[in-house]
């Protein structure tokens, strides 16, 4: 006998690891009607799990304690030489603005991110929109105070409500004919790996790509996220995937402990992690990587570990880790919140079988993620880099990347005009 499971959807903590359900149900008072069964398929203990650092946490250890300590790492971080021939802070492709466990049904957030002010809403039928924060009447922020009508949006100052379907003005109070022709503009938008993703183009083109769904994620459960912000350019983040000289040099020490680091000698006894890597670009909008992981003790080597990684766009990688304990996916999102500030957001997916495993990495791989913050944080950007020739692929990298930017592109210098990143 299948029995419902009667949650209502917006209620159920489940829904969100696999937003695509969502879209199933058409009103707000739906009730999940999958079976208990694969509900409880889907069952983990470690969906809550968020390990999360804020841009002063990471890398800023030089800067002594005392209770004016931030505004030293302000000062530190204006001081800071960006470099020379920035490349724009805005790419075109889908960037990550809001994580779908944070925006329940009738939720309004306001997010800054790629030089525009946004307000993402998820109306009644569960689907996620994001317009434009800026009311066309007189200017107030949508996403502050106010609030989901059905699917519309409804302005906190005079009540004047937009579409959900398209933007378009449908109602003011007290006026029986909306006026025609006004609209606030709607960013085209798609909900996936458990985040509401937009596509930004400085040409104003629809999408040059599609999403398109991960067919684990059908089966897999969501083990929870690492949160980051950084700053550097966005170029610079995934340039870590290219940059292969890099690996042995900042990831190698253990994460059990640094201490080998300091003294070489207890690497062979605490163990140390081996990289490799290939990258390679395809003609496309993606490239890939191929990188194995194992940790040495003595002559040793444990914890043998694969990755397929698929650079898709500027701002969003997958990872596929493949080791003796079992699969796990990781999505990996990059989102311009200012010209040199970045949100980096690792969301961990896996089978049930291997959710303990998933739910660990989580940490470990934010850990391992931190020695970079720790870089990104007060380099500059380096535009004719002297490279040797394992950087051969980064040179590739930036080739390939740089189709990511055009004409009308923001220049970092017009972006920092108009911008605070601290
Ligand atoms: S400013 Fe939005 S309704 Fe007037
Ligand atoms: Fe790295």
């Amino acid at each position: 006998m299948v029995v419902s499971c009667s949650i209502r959807f917006d209620r159920c903590k489940d829904y969100l690891r696999a937003p695509s359900c969502v879209k199933k149900y058409s009103n707000m008072a739906a009730y999940c009607t999958d079976s208990v069964d694969s509900v409880l398929k889907n069952e983990n203990t470690f969906s809550e799990l968020l390990y999360k650092k804020e841009l002063t946490e990471v890398g800023f250890e030089h800067i002594g304690p005392g209770p004016d300590r931030e505004r030293r790492i302000s000062r530190a971080q204006a001081s800071r030489r960006m470099g020379d021939k920035i490349p724009p802070p805005y790419p075109n492709g889908w960037f990550a603005v809001a994580e779908s466990i944070e925006l329940k049904i009738g939720q309004v957030t306001a997010v800054d991110a790629l030089g525009q002010n946004l307000c993402v809403y998820r109306g009644e039928d569960g689907v996620a929109r994001v317009v434009d924060a800026y009311c066309p009447h007189l200017g107030a922020n949508l996403a502050i105070g106010g609030s989901v009508c059905g699917n519309c949006i409804e302005c906190p100052f005079h009540k004047w409500r937009f579409s959900g379907e398209d933007g378009s003005c449908v109602s003011v109070p007290d006026v029986e004919h909306a006026p025609k022709g006004v609209s606030i503009k709607q960013w085209t938008t798609v909900e996936m790996d458990g985040a509401i993703w937009i596509w930004h183009d400085a040409e104003n083109r629809t999408p040059l790509w599609d999403m398109t769904e991960v067919p684990e994620l059908k089966h897999w459960g969501y083990r929870g996220r690492n949160d980051f912000t950084v700053s550097a350019h966005i170029q610079d983040i995934p340039e870590n995937g290219a940059d292969v000289g890099h690996l042995n040099a900042v990831h190698s020490p253990s994460l059990l402990s640094r201490l080998g680091e300091k003294y070489p000698l207890l690497n062979d006894l605490i163990g140390y992690h081996v990289w490799s890597a290939t990258w390679s670009k395809n003609e496309d909008h993606t490239a890939n990587i191929d990188l194995t992981h194992d940790y040495r003790i003595m002559k040793y080597n444990i914890g043998h570990v694969d990755v397929k990684v698929t650079q898709i766009g500027p701002g969003y990688v997958r990872l596929f880790f493949q080791s003796t304990v079992g699969p796990m996916y990781v999505s990996q999102s990059v989102t311009p919140l200012g010209p040199s500030l970045q949100r980096v957001i690792h969301r961990v997916y896996s089978p049930a079988y291997n959710a303990p495993f998933a739910a660990l990495s989580v940490r470990l791989e934010g850990d391992m993620f931190v020695r970079d913050v720790e870089i990104w944080n007060s380099k500059r950007f380096v535009s004719a880099p002297s490279y040797v020739k394992a950087d051969k692929t980064i040179r590739a990298y930036r080739n390939w990347y740089s189709q990511f930017y055009s004409k009308n592109s923001v220049s970092f210098r017009e972006a920092n005009q108009n911008m605070l990143d601290w």
